[in-house]
Formats: structure tokens, C-alpha cells, sequence
């Protein structure tokens, strides 16, 4: 085996290691508890989709669908994707089990890795994961506020740094035609300081012009025509009325008239929430209506509302970190007989939900109790030779210094011996 060349993970996927992996199931933990509070139901999507999914959904003129999707042809011939977000999946779904038929009202969450090859950097990778939320068949202005309340109060407790909503609305198929053709007009008579994506982006999806990074670009389009002037009736009453339930609840948001989202499902409320601690990706979450998408997919007028977390992100943004979970009993055998004793005490211990650090038998006292240490176990049974013969452990209170001699004989029941833990440690923390 020596000597080969390691093997590297692919670029941008990366590991989750265990600090950061506690984070994230805490993370999700309060996200499952808040989401269930608010009548949201857990969904599990698979990775997988046929590619025309996304590129009948996803827009294409679109990024994503231009050029980051992991797309390959399965053994049958079926063109298949790496999803790259969830939204398109989670209709599919309504779809397919029958909820949509009628437009039956479904409010569903989820959470798990997506597939972009985008260039990465810091918070943002080719392998990401979202917590996202969808609902389908309502479409009142309390749903859209209903849910960014939920957002940003996640958020709060997560312990997010400046989180800061930004709120927008795109329109809809009464205004935004309109619109994109005045802001084609615009950015047609300022072509020479264009670049050359953004020359694209007039022909194929002129909104994106907006989303520009480049600094001459920028310019040339300052003082351009935005949506939020340019709203229908429907659309403009509907966007007052979320903004009255976000002011009637204190909700803080920051109007955002250039809002464009990566993805060309939306319609009316559309927004992005960016946080402190993020550099250059600082977009933690994003979302808003799509009251298109389902019938795009072969469905009934369904409306929905939506949007995603990113995990990565999150964990950058939030200020909470999880301690790992200290043993309370390191169980020490300090000489090889004393293996199956020591493995018997630890399955009983651990069925009666103590945490427990096993140690194999081979190395001195000194070194397994610098270990328990180290790992800072509350206390040591330690299993040699003396204690083998007279049945009974000897228990070293680590916080204190202390030995006990354990009362119960080692083969003494499961719930005894837990008992007995809990009790020394009460008697531990009283003392
Ligand atoms: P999105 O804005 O493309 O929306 O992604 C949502 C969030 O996922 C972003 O705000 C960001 O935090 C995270 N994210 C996106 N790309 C990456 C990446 N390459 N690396 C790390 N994090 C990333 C959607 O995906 C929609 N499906 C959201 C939605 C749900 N809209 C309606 N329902």
C-alpha cells in the first residue's frame, strides 16, 4: 500500500468534519422545530432528476442551466442532473403524489446537498447544502409575510449577525414583459459600455443586466428603469400588502428595486437575506413566489411560495458553536483480562443513555487518564487486576481527584449501574 499518491477530494466538495457537523444538525434541528410550529412538513427529495426538469424551470439564460449543472447520460440513455436547487423537484413531487391535481394547499420542507459547478470560494462550492421551505396553493400577501416572519425569527435564534432582508418584487406576466422590454431600450443605447456577457444577457435574459458585477457596466446601467416602478395594479396592492404585515409585526426589511434572483421561476415577492461574516457570497438565503411553476410543469394553476438557506453559510453566519458532549465515565481497563468486564459495563451504561469513553486495554494508567482528561470525562472507572479479583471498580471522580470504590459489583444490572453514575455525579455537583 505505501507509497501511492493520495487522492484528493474533487474541487469544491469538501468534508464536513465533526466540529462543524455538530453545527449543522443543531442547525437543522431548530430549523425542524421551527418550520413544524409553523405547519411545514419534512419531504426527501432525491439527488437526481431528469435534466429537462431543470431546464424547463430553471430559465436559459440562466447560470445554472448554462453552465454549472453535473448533467450525463445514464446507461438507458436518459439525460440526467445533479439537482442544483430543490424548488423544481419539490413541484415535481407535488405532482407527482397526487396533492396537486386539485391544488390542494401543501407546505413542505427539506434539506440536503445541491450541485452547482460554479467557481469556488469562500462559501461557495460545487457540492452546497440548502434547508429550504415550499408552499403550494396560496396565494394571499399573509403567506408571503407569514413566511419571512418564520425566516428571519430562525434566524434570530440561530444567532445570525446582521441579518438584513432584502425585499423586492419581479412582477408578473401582466408587468414585467413590459418592463423588460424599457430596460432592454435603456441598455441597447449604452452597448458600447457593455460587456460582452452583458450583450448576451440583452438578448437572452435582459433582467439579469442588473446583476452585472462588472464596475463599468454598473455605471453605464445607474439610474436604469426598476421593476418596483413599473408594477401592474395586482402586482403593486399585492407587494403594499406584504410590506403591511411585515411593518404591522415590526419586521425590518431593506427595499431592494435591482433585486434579480439567480433562477427565472419568480414572480412578485422576491428577496435575499445577507448576513454579517460572509465575504463576497453574503447571501444566506434567498426565495419568493413562483405562481407559475406548477402549471409550467403540467399541473393546475398552483400558486407557491418559497426559499432556501445555505448551510455553509449559515454556519458561517451564526453565532453559536456546540461544544462535543463530554463522557461522563471513561471506562479504563488497565490490563488485558479486564477487556470483556469493560465492554460489558459500557453496553450497560450506554443503554441507559450515559455517554461513555471506551478505552482498549494496552497502554499505561498515566496515559489513559491523560486521555479522559483531555476528553473531559467527569469520571474514570478504572479495571486492573485488583479490581477484577474482588469484583468491584475503582471510580476516580476526575472533576474532583477523588477514588471511590464502586459500591456495586460489576456485574450489578444496567439500571443499577446507571444509578449510580447519576447519583455520583449529583453528588458531585451539589458538592
Ligand atoms: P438560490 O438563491 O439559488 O435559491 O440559493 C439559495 C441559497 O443557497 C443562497 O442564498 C446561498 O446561501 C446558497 N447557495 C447557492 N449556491 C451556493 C453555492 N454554490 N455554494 C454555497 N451556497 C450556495 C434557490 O436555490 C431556490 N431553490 C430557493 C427557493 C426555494 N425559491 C423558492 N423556493
Amino acid at each position: 500500500m505505501g507509497g501511492q499518491a493520495s487522492i484528493a477530494a474533487v474541487k469544491g466538495f469538501r468534508d464536513v468534519l465533526p466540529n462543524e457537523s455538530r453545527l449543522w444538525r443543531q442547525l437543522e434541528a431548530t430549523a425542524a422545530e421551527v418550520f413544524a410550529h409553523h405547519d411545514f412538513h419534512p419531504l426527501a427529495l432525491p439527488l437526481l432528476e431528469r435534466a429537462e426538469l431543470f431546464a424547463r424551470t430553471l430559465g436559459e439564460g440562466t447560470d445554472v442551466v448554462e453552465k454549472e449543472m453535473y448533467t450525463f447520460e445514464d446507461r438507458d440513455g436518459t439525460m440526467l442532473t445533479l439537482r442544483p436547487e430543490a424548488t423544481a423537484s419539490a413541484v415535481r413531487a407535488y405532482l407527482d403524489s397526487g396533492l396537486g391535481a386539485q391544488g390542494q394547499a401543501a407546505r413542505f420542507w427539506y434539506t440536503g446537498p445541491m450541485f452547482r459547478r460554479e467557481r469556488p470560494q469562500k462559501g461557495r462550492y460545487r457540492q452546497f447544502h440548502q434547508i429550504g421551505v415550499e408552499a403550494f396553493g396560496q396565494a394571499e400577501p399573509i403567506v408571503d409575510a407569514e413566511i419571512l416572519i418564520m425566516l428571519m425569527h430562525l434566524l434570530a435564534r440561530l444567532e445570525v449577525r446582521e441579518a438584513t432582508l432584502h425585499l423586492g418584487s419581479l412582477g408578473d406576466a401582466t408587468c414585467r414583459p413590459g418592463y423588460r422590454e424599457q430596460l432592454a431600450a435603456f441598455a441597447r443605447d449604452r452597448l458600447e459600455a457593455l460587456c460582452g456577457d452583458c450583450h448576451r444577457r440583452l438578448v437572452n435574459n435582459p433582467l439579469r443586466l442588473l446583476d452585472c458585477k462588472v464596475p463599468s457596466c454598473r455605471a453605464a446601467m445607474q439610474g436604469a428603469p426598476v421593476m418596483l416602478d413599473h408594477l401592474c395594479d395586482d402586482c403593486a396592492a399585492h407587494f403594499a400588502a406584504v410590506r403591511a404585515l411585515l411593518d404591522g409585526e415590526g419586521v425590518a426589511y431593506a427595499l431592494a428595486p435591482r433585486l434579480v434572483r439567480g433562477l427565472d421561476y419568480y414572480n412578485r415577492t422576491a428577496f435575499e437575506i445577507t448576513a454579517a461574516g460572509l465575504g463576497a457570497q453574503d447571501a444566506v438565503a434567498g426565495g419568493g413566489r413562483y405562481d407559475g411553476l406548477v402549471a409550467q410543469l403540467g399541473g393546475p394553476d398552483v400558486p407557491a411560495f418559497g426559499f432556501a438557506i445555505g448551510v455553509e453559510r449559515l454556519a458561517l453566519a451564526a453565532g453559536l458553536t456546540i461544544e462535543p458532549p463530554a463522557p461522563q465515565m471513561a471506562i479504563l481497563p488497565l490490563v488485558a483480562e479486564a477487556a470483556g468486564a469493560a465492554l460489558s459495563i459500557a453496553v450497560r451504561l450506554r443503554a441507559g443513555g450515559i455517554t461513555v469513553l471506551l478505552e482498549p486495554p494496552g497502554r499505561s494508567l498515566k496515559a489513559l487518564l491523560r486521555n479522559a482528561n483531555r476528553r473531559q470525562a467527569r469520571a474514570a472507572l478504572l479495571l486492573g487486576g485488583d479490581e477484577l479479583a474482588a469484583g468491584r471498580g475503582t471510580v476516580r471522580d476526575l472533576v474532583r481527584g477523588v477514588d471511590h470504590r464502586l459500591a456495586l459489583p460489576l456485574d450489578a444490572g444496567a439500571s443499577e449501574l446507571v444509578r449510580w453514575v447519576r447519583e455520583h455525579e449529583e453528588g458531585e455537583s451539589a458538592g
